[in-house]
């Protein structure tokens, strides 16, 4: 049976984006989110200011948990922050047999959010380019597809990626199942240690930061601290050079900032624990050196201290 209701679980750009787009596409979608934004959706619908459309989308949205309790599917879609709060605010709510799929960046959010709450989540890397300007609307700018995959075999766990790829198929995003979702996570956050940390503390555009000779050498430097921190910990990397494919991605988002700079700039706190955090942590536990990376997270959180008083 295809899976039709659905409840997105912090409704923020990501959330409302893919919410938004299988809403649009008839299935019963419930954003549940922060009160300005569920207000906006309640009364006007979710604008969708999309690189292929511009559209006013009906969806239901709700500031309460208990909104998820007849959802098949839900999209687990807060930063990282707040993977464990989210997830234990969301247990008690969720139907028996509900998927819950994790869209977020970082690697270790399934596991986060198993300990906290004990739902048992797929995870999904996100490529998309997405932002909620004002409340009730969501603007894409870039991308929109996704890549799910699961860290244990089974056949539930299988039936369970289909129904979730088919779901997003009605919807027309791309979603690939990965036999190598590990792999491909670590890949993305590779990606993301390298890019953000660099643009938020050098107040950079991706594109500027990679075209600068010394802000490129950091960038690999750190991608390749990553990558070794990976090898360590037995991640199996997709083949190809990961530096220069980093790198060129991030000439490629020209002007486009980072979510590091962002969060910054509107003096919230950043994923950095979840990015160069973790690979200092992680590389420290594996005994693998990583004192670019360290330098970015500790200079990142001094920011951080600043902005919150
Ligand atoms: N935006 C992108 O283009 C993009 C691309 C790829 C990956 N990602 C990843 O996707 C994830 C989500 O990012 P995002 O940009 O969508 O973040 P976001 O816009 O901040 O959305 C998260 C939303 O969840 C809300 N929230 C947090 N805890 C909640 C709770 N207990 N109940 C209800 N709402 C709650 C937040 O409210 P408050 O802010 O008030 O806490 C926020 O509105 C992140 O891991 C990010 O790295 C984002």
């Amino acid at each position: 049976m295809g899976l039709n209701r659905i409840a997105v679980m912090g409704a923020g750009a990501v959330g409302s984006y893919f919410g938004g787009m299988l809403a649009r596409a008839g299935m019963a979608v419930t954003l549940i989110g922060r009160r300005a934004h569920v207000e906006a959706v309640a009364r006007d619908g979710l604008f969708i200011d999309s690189i292929h459309f511009q559209e006013r989308v009906s969806v239901a949205a709700s500031t309460q948990l208990d909104a998820a309790r007849n959802a098949e599917l839900v999209l687990f879609c807060v930063k990282t922050r707040d993977t464990e709060s989210a997830a234990r605010a969301l247990a008690p709510h969720l139907a028996s047999g509900a998927i819950v799929v994790s869209l977020q960046n970082g690697v270790d959010n399934v596991a986060r959010i198993k300990a906290a709450s004990g739902i048992a989540a797929l995870p999904a890397v996100v490529y998309v380019a997405a932002s909620m300007p004002v409340p009730g609307r969501v603007k894409h700018a870039g991308r929109g597809d996704l890549v799910i995959g699961s860290l244990d075999s089974g056949e539930q766990r299988r039936e369970d990626l289909e129904r979730v790829t088919e779901c997003f198929a009605r919807a027309g995003v791309p979603c690939r199942v990965s036999q190598n979702i590990e792999g491909d996570l670590w890949t993305k956050l590779i990606i993301n240690c390298a890019g953000n940390a660099v643009t938020a503390l050098g107040r950079s555009s991706y594109g500027r930061a990679a075209q600068n000779e010394h802000s490129r050498q950091v960038m690999a430097a750190t991608a390749n601290e990553a990558i070794a921190v990976a090898r360590a910990a037995g991640v199996q990397l997709p083949p190809g050079d990961l530096v220069a494919a980093g790198l060129k991605l991030a000439q490629d988002m020209g002007q486009a900032t980072s979510s590091t700079a962002q969060d910054i700039q509107r003096g919230k706190r950043t994923e950095i624990d979840a990015l160069n955090g973790f690979i200092a942590r992680h590389g420290a536990e594996l005994g693998v050196p990583t004192p670019v990376n360290h330098t970015l997270f500790a200079l990142v959180k001094l920011l951080e201290e600043e902005l919150s008083g």
